[in-house]
């Protein structure tokens, strides 16, 4: 399904709003809400807004357990930390208890990190399946999401639930989670805004299937449902000309 929205604004206050409900179905089913945060720029806004009312009151924060769908591989109090920004916009400012907030720690051994990453969802799921309730993903120009980056062995790994990616354009180690790990959430939801991700937006939802050089399509959750929340500057390159 695809959602356009006026502007990042309007964006976000929907991603916000669909968090928040996906946080209050869950916990009414099962007890408790899973998510995994994207990083990136795009999501900043939602995270802010969700420390705010009305999100602020009306979401589970007891009952909610965060992890990261991917993080890159520097000290915590770096800026391009992902657990950073999601802490500085909003996760300081709500009362999620902090045992169920779950950062990615891979500054220094970015494999043994991912081991350890796998082996906590592991104990989460109670050895089950990663059915995360909901996965948040951003897209990147050049058709990456999560760490899933083109080109990247960590885009056949089907063993594992994360796994360490090196990312020679940014000379850094990233650790994410795999596909078949995001494939397995109740809920997959891309956020993508700007006139940058048009032409990209349009090869993977419209293109050619190429994961290798379009990662992001290799997300196609088993049973859960794939939602895009884009903004009109996104979807420009949607419209019904032949591709
Ligand atoms: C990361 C993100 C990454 C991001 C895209 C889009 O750690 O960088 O998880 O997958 O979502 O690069 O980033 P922007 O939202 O900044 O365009």
């Amino acid at each position: 399904m695809i959602e356009v929205y006026p502007d990042l604004e309007s964006l976000s206050r929907a991603a916000a709003s669909l968090i928040v409900t996906q946080a209050n179905l869950a916990v009414a089913a099962r007890g408790r809400f899973s998510v995994a945060l994207s990083g990136g720029n795009t999501p900043r806004r939602t995270y802010e807004l969700l420390a705010q009312p009305p999100w602020r009151d009306q979401a589970p924060w007891d009952r909610m357990h965060v992890f990261w769908g991917d993080e890159r591989c520097v000290d915590p109090d770096d800026p391009r930390s992902n657990a950073r920004m999601a802490r500085e916009t909003w996760l300081d400012h709500v009362p999620i208890p902090g045992k169920q907030i779950h950062p990615l720690h891979c500054a220094q051994a970015p494999a043994a990190a991912a081991r350890e990453y796998e082996a906590e969802l592991q104990e989460f799921f109670a050895d089950g399946p990663p059915c995360l309730d909901l996965v948040l993903l951003g897209l990147g120009d050049n058709g990456h999401t999560a760490s899933l980056f083109p080109g990247t062995p960590v885009l056949e790994e089907t063993g594992h639930w994360a796994a360490p990616v090196y990312v020679a354009e940014q000379d850094l180690y990233r650790v994410t989670l795999t596909a078949p790990c995001i494939n397995q959430a109740r809920v997959v939801a891309f956020l993508a805004a700007g006139t940058g991700k048009a032409a990209v937006l349009r090869e993977v939802l419209h293109g050619p299937r190429d994961p290798g050089r379009l990662p992001a399509q290799l997300i196609q959750p088993q049973s859960g449902e794939l939602v895009w929340l884009i903004d009109l500057e996104a979807a420009v390159r949607l419209t019904g000309e032949p591709f």
